[in-house]
Order: C-alpha cells, then structure tokens, then sequence
C-alpha cells in the first residue's frame, strides 16, 4: 500500500530486521563507555541557537549551511542539535557539575540533524554515541578516549577500519601557524567566499572539498610542522598511551575535523568500505570551548561522536553476521479459543521467565500457522488444540529436526525453559 506521506528528505527510517543491529550497535558502543565509567546524560534535542553557533563556529558547514533553525511560539531562535558536545558544556555549567569531582566523563546517544545533501551514509537526522571528558588535561584521558572509541567498534565486530590521529596546537603554537597558513592562502586565486574563510578560519579551507581548492592546499603549511615544545611533547605522549594500549593508528597531519572546536589531540575513524560517507567517528580536545560559552574557568574537554547509522552500514559492508535479531525462540500454535485462552497464560509464565514466545493469532489453519512457526525462526513450536487439551497435554515440536514429543501441560514452561532458557 502506497502512503500518502513520506518521510523527509535524508530522513532514515529503522525497520526490522535491520533496527535490532542498529539498537546493537547503539548499546555496544555505550557499553565500551561504561566500562570505562562514563555515566549517561540526556540532552535536550533542541537548544538556543546561539548556543551551537558559538560553540561550533561561524565559519563551519554545520553553522553556516546546515542547522535546522526555526523561532518557536515565543519567538526565540532554537535549533535542533546538530552534535552533541556544545549541549554537554552548556549543561555542565548550567548545573555546576564543573565543582564536582574532575574529570566529569559522559556519554549520550541519539539523534542529531544536519541539512546536508542526503546520500548513502549520510542523513538529515543521523544518530550518534558520543562521549565527553571534561576537566582533566592528561594525554593518558586524551587516549583513554580514543580506546574506548576503538572497543566500542571492536564489540560490534567491526575490523576493517582505521583510526587517523593528529594534533592542532595550542595557544602557544596556533597564533604562529594561523598566520603562517593565512599567508599561504592569500597569496592564492581564492573565490571571496573562500578568501573570507580564509580571513576568519583560514583552517576550515583545508577542510574544502572541491577538488580544485584540494589542489591549490596540497602545498599548505601544516599545523605539525609549528608545534611548541609543550604540544609536541602532548602529542608523543598520547601516541604512547596508544602504543602501549595496543591502539593502531596512522598519524594524518592533514586531518582537518567540521567543527571549530578543536585543539591537540584529534582524530577521526574511518572506513574504506562506505565510500564517500567514510567517517565512522571522530573526536578531539576542545580546550577553548568552555570560555566560549561563558564558563568563569577554563576546563579542558575531550571527547567523541561515534555514528551509529555508519557503524551499522561498516558491519553490512564487512558481511558481519548479524546475530541480533528479535526473532523469538517459541511459537504458539493454538487450535481454538480454548486453546488459544491457554497459550497465552503459557506465554506470559513464559516471557516472565525470560523466555521469547509469539503466537499464531487470528484463529489460523494449523497449516497456514505452522508455516508461521517455520518462518519465524523460533527453536520451538507449542502446539495446542482442544484434544491435548482435553488429555491435559501439549505437543512441542522441535522445529530445527522436526522431531515432536508430548508433554503434560502442567510441566510445558519448566520444559521450554530447560530445552531453550
Ligand atoms: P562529527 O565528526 O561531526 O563530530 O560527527 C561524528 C560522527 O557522526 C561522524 O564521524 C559520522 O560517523 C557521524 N555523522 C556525522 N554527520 C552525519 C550524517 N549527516 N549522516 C550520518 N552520520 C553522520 C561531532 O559531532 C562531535 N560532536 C564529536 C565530538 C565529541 N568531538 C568532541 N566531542
């Protein structure tokens, strides 16, 4: 049946059998989070405008092209999240967690929107698993970050992805290669509208990609080559933590990240498998960021966004077996009303064991239900009609072998149990 309504444009819908992975995938990385004691924090999805503007920057796509903003009743500008961490800082000195013990480590999941020009890997709302340390300078957090991020993939199952790292630099090395790279891109036949980025965040032109702008960069000043001292050190001692963590990664001095928060420590996952949409995740320190939005101290932050949508097509795209289906284990096959009567009080006994059972409602032909049975995928059919009934039994029918036995109906719940519990 056709609908008369769509979803919107880049808008994805989770289905089954392919939302079970999603909701897998989703709470696997959350648990590598937990496992290194991240505790949840949900975030509103909208917030003040300003808040995102601010907090990500002018200067990017995100900011510039792709917020979903819109003036509520009261006429206040809200926009629906585009990522997560502005949120999380506005909601940490919204509430003091700041004073509280530090580094203060969270993670969120759900739904972020990007009006972005929607392709495979790419949507409008896209969902992510992202955490933030906030607090704590430390390149041991800086790569405690990263690892979690990599056990978060590793647990899906997922292998063939790599994990590109740089640094940014600091106030003590930023000021001297901002101007080093502004001077290189002035001297370039640049549009006004990339000569103005230039002027404003002349790094965001190294994240351009027009082939024609990538060309006339390939020769740009790299942030690597003015590290200070302090971040140079910094950095090594990240890429230790890793080593020793036993982390793989690739130093790519020409990461650039979409967002305008970054300094140090940055990286990105990315897997060659998806094709242009190949970033799986990507993170970074935000040491500035606080100040930004208003904080009295300045707290250094790390953290990153893990996309969900992506790491489900990464598992498709490797033929990982998808192991997660909500297929249950029993079917109920009744033949009658009173037979159907006592299945479900089966299912619910059943169930309130932790046992998955579904039932062939609609008052079904016994062929047309055991064909049910057969397609569903469960280990299990219980078949009931008004003669076992009457005997006070019920038929189990094994439905790997075919093999079928009679059981009395007082004992069927402790047998299921046993047989598939
Ligand atoms: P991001 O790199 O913009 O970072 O997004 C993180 C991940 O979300 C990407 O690597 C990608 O997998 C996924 N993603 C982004 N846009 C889309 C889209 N349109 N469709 C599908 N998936 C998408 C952030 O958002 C930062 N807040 C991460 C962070 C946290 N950095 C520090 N803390």
């Amino acid at each position: 049946m056709s609908s008369v309504f769509q979803a919107p444009r880049g808008i994805p819908d989770y289905l089954p059998p392919n939302s079970s992975r999603f909701l897998a995938v989703r709470d696997e990385l959350t648990r590598a989070a937990r496992l290194a004691g991240y505790s949840h924090i949900e975030l509103p999805v909208f917030e003040d405008t300003a808040l995102f503007a601010r907090g990500v920057g002018e200067s990017t796509d995100v900011v510039s092209k792709e917020m979903y903003t819109f003036a509520d009743r009261g006429d206040r500008s809200v926009t629906l999240r585009p990522e997560g961490t502005a949120g999380v800082m506005r909601a940490v000195l919204q509430h003091g967690l700041d004073r509280g013990q530090l580094p203060i480590k969270l993670s969120y999941h759900g739904p972020f929107f990007r009006y972005e020009k929607p392709q495979t890997g790419r949507y409008r709302q896209l969902q992510q698993v992202g955490v933030e340390a906030i607090g704590v300078d430390d390149p041991a957090l800086d790569a405690e970050v990263i690892a979690v991020a990599d056990e978060g993939f590793r647990r899906c199952g997922l292998r063939g992805y790599r994990l590109e790292i740089t640094t940014l630099g600091d106030d003590t090395c930023r000021p001297a290669y901002r101007e080093a790279l502004q001077q290189f891109l002035f001297g370039l036949d640049l549009d006004p509208e990339t000569r103005r980025r230039a002027e404003i965040n002349p790094l965001r032109v190294l994240d351009d990609k027009r082939p024609e702008i990538k060309a006339a960069t390939a020769d740009a000043p790299l942030m690597i080559d003015f590290l200070s001292d302090s971040v140079r050190d910094n950095f090594a001692a990240v890429r230790g933590h890793l080593d020793r963590l036993g982390v793989a990664y690739e130093v790519n001095p020409r990461l650039v990240r979409g967002l305008d928060y970054y300094t140090k420590t940055t990286f990105e996952f990315v897997h060659d498998g998806l094709g242009a949409q190949s970033g799986i995740g990507g993170g970074g320190r935000y040491d500035g960021l606080m100040s930004q939005l208003g904080g009295k101290q300045e707290l250094s932050g790390i953290g990153f966004g893990l996309g969900v949508d992506r790491t489900v097509l990464a598992l498709d795209a490797e033929a990982v077996p998808d192991t997660t289906s909500a297929r249950c284990r029993v079917y109920g096959v009744p033949m009658g009303e009173a037979a159907l009567d006592r299945l479900v009080v089966i299912a619910g006994e059943l169930r309130s064991k932790g046992v998955s059972i579904d039932i062939a409602y609609g008052g079904r032909a016994l062929k047309g239900a055991m064909k049910g049975a057969d397609r569903s995928g469960a280990r299990l059919a219980l078949v009931l009609g008004d003669r076992e009934l009457e005997s006070g039994q019920i038929e189990i029918k094994d439905l790997a072998d075919g093999s079928q036995r009679t059981v009395a109906l007082d004992t069927v719940v402790d047998d299921v149990v046993a047989t598939v519990g």
